[in-house]
């Protein structure tokens, strides 16, 4: 069996016409512009990369989209009167603070000061607690891009009963995607670096979703047949040439082999990451603006 390649790249342009349509009715009938402030400490080479990109389609969107770089240096205090200021400004509806920040920052009393209802990127306490009680809220980005990808190939109650493993137990992404999973009815299980034989419970898995950041972590001996596999990775691996490429958790080539479905590295989960920030600043767009999010 060769597994079907779940086309993130394809799914995200959908999804960032939908906001841009979104975001031009917001206009015509409330006059209401999305607005969204990334905000940046330090030149880490990566998230400039990931910054940049959010700006320039926040911007193709239809927003008021604004950058602030801070230099590395910056002091948490600073950093806190910074998102005091955008937290007070109404024309601000989304802040999303870049990770990683340095290390003299906590990012933890970072994400606590930013408001929850312009928390796009569904980090803040209140928003993963109102995502574990089932209301509704601003759900990370990236997990949120992948529940789509999977509503979309099993249909609606699809995934219902079906055993899903979420390998990474970060805040950011295995956490809630775990509790997305939970919210299709699927049984759940989180594993991470302890996990005694990964790839035994990996192959229990009908939906594996993997975020691990390490380079090609899982084998084909980690696949159930026709199970569904979502690779969040990002790594960078260097080829025999010399050159580096970038490439996800799973062993694609492998896995394409035994899945049913897999979402490709680059061209899955990425682009999904990018259009769910959009949708999110658009869903804090409404909130503020007392209007139906829908
Ligand atoms: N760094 C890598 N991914 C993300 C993300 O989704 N949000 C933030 N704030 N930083 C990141």
């Amino acid at each position: 069996m060769t597994a079907k390649i779940i086309d993130g790249k394809a799914f995200a342009a959908g999804l960032r016409s939908m906001v841009a349509q979104q975001t031009a009715q917001l206009k015509d009938r409330h006059g209401l512009v999305p607005g969204l402030t990334v905000v940046i400490v330090g030149e880490d080479p990566a998230s400039q990369i990931y910054v940049r990109n959010k700006g320039k389609v926040a911007t193709e969107m239809g927003f008021l989209s604004d950058t602030i770089t801070l230099a590395r240096e910056t002091t948490q205090d600073q950093l806190l009167n910074v998102i005091a200021g955008l937290n007070a400004d109404p024309a601000v509806h989304g802040i999303l603070v870049q990770l990683p920040m340095p290390d003299h920052i906590d990012e933890g009393a970072v994400i606590m000061a930013i408001d929850p209802n312009k928390d796009v990127d569904g980090l803040h306490p209140i928003n993963a607690g109102r995502l574990s009680s089932g209301q509704n809220t601003l759900v990370p980005c990236t997990p949120l891009g992948c529940s789509m990808m999977l509503a979309d190939h099993f249909g609606q109650g699809g995934m219902s009963g079906k055993r899903a493993v979420m390998v990474g137990r970060s805040n950011l992404v295995g956490k809630p995607m775990a509790q997305l999973l939970l919210a299709e009815h699927c049984t759940v299980t989180i594993a991470h670096s302890r996990t005694q034989d990964l790839p035994g419970l990996c192959r229990e898995a009908d939906i594996l979703v993997a975020a691990v950041g390490r380079a090609e972590m899982l084998g084909g001996d980690c696949i159930k047949p026709g199970a569904v596999v979502i690779d969040v990775g990002m790594n960078r691996l260097e080829g025999p040439d010399g050159k580096t490429k970038l490439c996800g958790d799973v062993k694609f080539d492998e896995a394409r082999e035994v899945a049913a479905a897999i979402t490709p590295v680059p061209g899955g989960v990425g682009p999904m990451t990018i259009a769910c920030l959009m949708v999110n600043t658009i869903t804090a767009a409404c909130w503020a603006g007392g209007i139906d999010a829908g």
